[in-house]
């Protein structure tokens, strides 16, 4: 295994680590179903991405107060978990696995799929905030600072406004241009990575223009990361990406694939991650594992 492979893995056992001290809750009380639900969403097979960036970055800034980070990585991968159990629903993708599993509404209902959502995300504030106690002023600038950005982006500004865009358009069965394509990947997508890109500078006090250019480098990669997922869906392996080959097709969904083709849309993956890069060699402070790990997402088979 290369040194890159070793040190990725050794990382994503830390996120799983830090996911079941804080985000895995005990199921007990009469809520005890939508308790498992949430667990069993956030529970194994996701790659992790997110909370990994925002680690990386915090660290690469001089980061050095474990509960600050660990509270924002866990309530970042609720929250992306959530736009995950809302995004297989019947009534948007109808997808039926996820991360290797059958997906949440399959195994616990329709009605409990959707309150699982509803619950991780105020769940993840509340995580999020937990770390908020007795801190100096400067960490509780900070902490609300990243907290402000977190709801923006993951709101109608952000994520839910990419969903509303993107399922409105496959609803009607409009054509989108390419602009249009490109504005809900930057919504969907691109915005819980901004979170991941710049939570973990602004929580370490990174100057202002690292913090611009961490918001272009998280569209960046967000753009690349959704293309792929497009490519993926047309020519990845079931078994590996743990979730359906197909769904954009039957779901008469346009993607970045079925507007440019193919080998174009791969071309446009490289093409969106190297924008990312030239702004991620301008910033003040460097981490090469996090270089090669924007560069590997350009390839990635799940
Ligand atoms: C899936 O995200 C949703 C998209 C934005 C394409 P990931 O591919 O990061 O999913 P997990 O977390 O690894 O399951
Ligand atoms: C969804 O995009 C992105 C989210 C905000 C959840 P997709 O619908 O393409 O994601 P997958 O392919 O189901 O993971
Ligand atoms: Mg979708
Ligand atoms: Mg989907
Ligand atoms: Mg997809």
């Amino acid at each position: 295994m290369s040194d890159f492979v070793t040190e990725l893995s050794e990382k994503v056992e830390y996120v799983e680590d830090v996911l079941s001290r804080k985000g895995v809750l005990k199921e007990e009380g009469y809520q005890k179903t939508v308790i498992e639900a949430m667990n069993y969403a956030l529970n194994g097979g996701g790659k992790r991405l997110r909370p990994l960036i925002m680690s990386e970055v915090y660290t690469m800034y001089g980061g050095a107060d474990k509960d600050i980070i660990e509270s924002f990585m866990t309530a970042l991968e609720m929250i992306h978990t959530y736009s995950l159990v809302h995004d297989d629903l019947p009534a948007m993708d109808n997808d039926e696995y996820r991360r290797g599993k059958k997906t949440c509404h399959v195994v616990y209902g329709e009605d409990m799929a959707i309150l699982t959502g509803d619950a991780l995300l105020n769940r993840a504030f509340e995580v999020a905030l937990s770390c908020s106690d007795n801190k100096n002023p400067t960490d509780s600038a900070r902490i609300l600072c990243a907290l402000r950005l977190m709801a923006s982006k993951a709101g109608i500004y952000g994520m839910v406004g990419g969903q509303v865009f993107d399922v409105e358009s496959e609803n009607l069965c409009k054509a989108n241009t390419l602009e249009e394509i490109l504005f809900i990947h930057r919504l969907k997508t691109s915005a819980l990575l901004q979170i991941a890109f710049m939570t973990g500078a602004i929580l370490a006090g990174a100057p202002k223009e690292d913090i611009e250019l961490l918001s272009i480098i998280g569209e960046n990669v967000g753009i690349a990361f959704q293309i792929r997922d497009d490519i993926l869906d047309v020519i990845g392996d079931e078994e590996v990406i743990g979730k359906p080959v197909g769904s954009d097709e039957r779901n008469n969904k346009q993607t970045y694939v079925s507007i440019k083709g193919l080998e174009k849309a791969k071309e446009d993956v490289d093409a969106f991650s190297k924008l990312a890069l030239s702004s991620f060699d301008k910033l003040s402070s460097k981490n090469d594992f996090l270089r090669e790990l924007i560069v590997s997402l350009v390839l990635r088979d799940k």
